[in-house]
């Protein structure tokens, strides 16, 4: 069980340099120049070689909406978009609140054996706000984080208990931040762009004000707290403060929130739908400014595939959601580091050494002894994303026809090649 890659550029944590990798059994046994082996050999010249990236925040659907995508489906769109491993959210139906719906996911990763998946638990039973499900017995099943994404904890007494049993089995509460009451309804962001359209709005405060309230919690009970998909400039201030005050508060954002404004609603095309909403010019300089500044740690798709009947419907009614492995490498070189907010080492620690770390997951770097999670990309290749071409079931997508550079051409998982172009 060796693979040898030869001549590329690698990515490392601070610095890039031509060398070979060696890979055994699963582990870089080698990486230096001129290394030699009788084995399968994968040609990396002219591209750059990156520590496996990983998406924290993954929608699969599987089980129970397996018309929006499966684990199959997901799975072959993440390698496709580079990613080695993935985390699941359990917005599905049934939720995954127990240990018997994590342990179909592992068994259905195991199947399809593309890239590692790690099931998210629900905070509360069927993502109800109510009553906490079993946290202990979904960790021990191999659940590495709790979150009720999709929906916000309404109520911050189950917030609480939930970070603080999370603490004391040593994971992460990760917080879809949404006050429901002030949302009421609001399917865009709130400002010029909402009554110029006639489309609800729904204000940053509805964000914000269930970010301070998780970062409270966090502050007072002295445990960590994670917030999902930052969408706000203001928001990105609230964690910015808390950081320096030393609260254990890592962030996390996704490309469409550091590329579009909500001039693109004015479309009315329902690919543009996500919750959070994308909002104004000062929100994604804001979000920019926190990739770069480390504010917010590290980028996530949130892919949300849905079918095309949940999108081809009025506005109000389409699915939130945006369906993002596929391109989330291709955008974030394009927008961070061909624009000179971040270098290539720094969008990897943003991309996969920041999620490893944060959910305390095998990689993240590319080093001897390390395992053998890869992925070649062609940053010269310049191209159009074509949404026809997804291998997710889900085509929803804002960024179709946009122009990026970097192509993902070859990802290797545990030392095996699972997608090649
Ligand atoms: O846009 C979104 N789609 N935001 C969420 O929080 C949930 C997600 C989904 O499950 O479709
Ligand atoms: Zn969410
Ligand atoms: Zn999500």
């Amino acid at each position: 069980m060796k693979l040898l890659i030869k001549n590329g550029t690698l990515v490392l944590a601070d610095c890039e340099k031509k060398a070979d990798i060696l890979i055994e059994n699963g582990k870089i046994s080698k990486i230096g120049k001129d290394v030699t082996a009788d084995c399968k050999t994968v040609d990396a010249s002219g591209k750059h070689v990156l520590p496996g990236l990983i998406d924290m925040h993954v929608h699969l659907r599987e089980p129970g909406f397996e018309g929006k995508e499966d684990i199959e489906s997901g799975s072959k769109a993440a390698v496709a978009g580079g990613f080695t491993q993935i985390c699941c959210m359990p917005n599905t139906d049934p939720v995954c609140d127990n240990a018997v719906v994590v342990n179909y996911i592992k068994n259905r990763q195991r199947e399809v054996n593309l890239c590692k998946i790690n099931p998210i638990g629900a905070i509360t039973k069927g993502e109800n706000g109510a009553a906490m499900s079993d946290i202990g017995k979904m960790k021990k099943a191999g659940a590495v984080a709790i979150s009720d994404d999709g929906k916000s904890v309404m109520d911050s007494n189950i917030m609480r208990l939930a970070m603080e049993y999370a603490s004391g089995f040593d994971i992460k509460c990760l917080c879809h931040c949404e006050d429901i009451n002030l949302v009421d309804g609001g399917v865009v962001n709130e400002g010029y762009n909402s009554t110029l359209t006639g489309l609800k709005g729904s204000l940053r405060a509805a964000e914000d004000i269930m970010i301070a309230r998780d970062i409270a919690l966090a502050e007072s009970l002295n445990v960590p707290v994670h917030i999902c998909h930052v969408s706000t400039y203001s928001g990105v201030e609230i964690i910015r403060s808390a950081k320096s005050r030393g609260v254990k508060v890592t962030a996390e954002t996704c490309p469409h929130y550091f590329i579009l404004t909500d001039d693109i609603i004015t479309t009315f095309d329902t690919n543009t739908k996500v919750n959070p909403p994308v909002r104004e010019q000062k929100d994604r300089a804001a979000i920019t400014e926190g990739i770069k500044d480390g504010t917010l740690d590290c980028i996530v798709t949130d892919h949300a595939p849905h079918a095309l009947k949940d999108k081809q419907v009025e506005y109000n009614l389409a699915a939130f959601g945006i369906s993002g492995i596929e391109t989330s490498f291709a955008l974030s070189y394009t927008y961070l580091v061909k624009t000179g907010v971040l270098t290539l080492s720094g969008l990897m620690q943003r991309m996969s050494k920041a999620p490893a770390e944060i959910l305390n997951l095998d990689g993240g770097e590319l080093k001897e002894g390390g395992v053998a999670d890869i992925t070649i990309v062609d940053l010269n290749k310049k191209y159009k994303i074509d949404s026809g071409k997804f291998l997710s079931k889900g085509k929803n997508t804002p960024f179709n026809g946009f122009e990026v550079f970097g192509k993902v051409v070859c990802t290797i998982v545990d030392g095996e090649i699972k997608y090649e172009v």
